[in-house]
């Protein structure tokens, strides 16, 4: 049974696909979920979310779990008590699973390191960001009808700084998946996979495309005179993807007009709320696989 979840790579294609088919039939309410009112889970977010923390306390509640949002702010960590003193005395309380999210790459590591109860990663630094990436492998399973082998994906924008495209890459081309990373020269990282710079001559092969938040809190120099000149040459456009009928994807937070325009976000081919939705039911079947005994 898995414990800790760092990266996607913890986890194995048939514990994987096990977990969307899970995934699934809670979705279809096909199968009950488990009772898991006895299991107390606790988020520890040392960065803001709006869809992740909210999506891992809408699936406990639909597992009955009892979850609280640890609220860093106004914690003894402002009177000095250290990170860890910090894990000791919330898993002495009775922990059965910590979930965090942190700016450091490596905290997700430390975390697991030290702690002796479940433990789910929610963003570390550009480390990764696993629930994210089984949520929209989810999402692809379902719109190709599991038929991933041999599609192509464009990954666009700050692939560099995403934790979102260092699970997406590591995860989606175990399930057959080609990725194109369409990305100016620096935002691309050091790679094996394909690169382009032109959206266009990507969007051309893609059969789906997938764009990103450019992450400016985390750029140390200023990238660009403007997001707009940005957008110019890598924002998502109808204009662009004419009458495709390719899925479009998008983690969240959107930068309208910068990521996607307007107009796509309310588009039948975007994906983005669907990607939400079933964040709910992957994180649910997550849960279990870890709780439930
Ligand atoms: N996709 C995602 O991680 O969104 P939040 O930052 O709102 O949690």
């Amino acid at each position: 049974m898995l414990t800790q979840l760092i990266h996607t790579k913890n986890l194995n294609d048939s514990e994987i696909l096990a977990l969307l088919e899970r995934a699934n039939a809670f979705l279809h309410q096909e199968a009950t979920p488990p009772n898991l009112t006895h299991k107390r889970i606790v988020a520890l977010f040392f960065e803001n979310s709006t869809r992740t923390i909210a999506s891992f306390q809408m699936a406990a509640s639909r597992l009955g779990a009892y979850f609280s949002v640890f609220n860093v702010q106004k914690s003894s960590a402002s009177k000095g008590e250290t990170l860890l003193d910090t894990l000791h005395n919330l898993e002495a309380m009775g922990l059965d699973l910590l979930i965090t999210r942190h700016h450091h790459s490596s905290s997700a590591i430390y975390f697991a390191k030290h702690l002796n109860c479940a433990f789910i990663n929610a963003g570390s630094g550009t480390l990764a960001h696993p629930t994210q990436a089984l949520l929209d492998l989810l999402t692809l399973y379902n719109h190709f009808k599991g038929a991933l082998e041999g599609k192509t994906i464009a990954i666009v924008g700050d692939i560099k700084n995403s934790r979102v495209a260092n699970s997406n890459m590591e995860l989606l081309p175990r399930f057959g998946m080609r990725v194109i990373l369409v990305a100016p020269p620096h935002f691309l990282p050091p790679t094996s996979l394909p690169t382009t710079h032109s959206l266009q001559e990507a969007l051309e092969v893609a059969d789906v495309v997938m764009g990103l938040r450019t992450q400016t809190e985390r750029h140390c120099l200023q990238t660009y005179g403007s997001l707009k000149d940005y957008a110019k040459d890598f924002c998502l456009r109808g204009a662009l993807l004419g009458k495709r009928q390719i899925p479009i994807l998008h983690p969240g937070p959107v930068h309208r007009n910068i990521d996607i325009e307007d107009a796509l976000l309310d588009d039948p081919r975007c994906q983005v709320l669907e990607q939400v939705k079933l964040g709910v039911f992957l994180r649910m079947a997550l849960m279990e696989s870890m709780l439930a005994s």
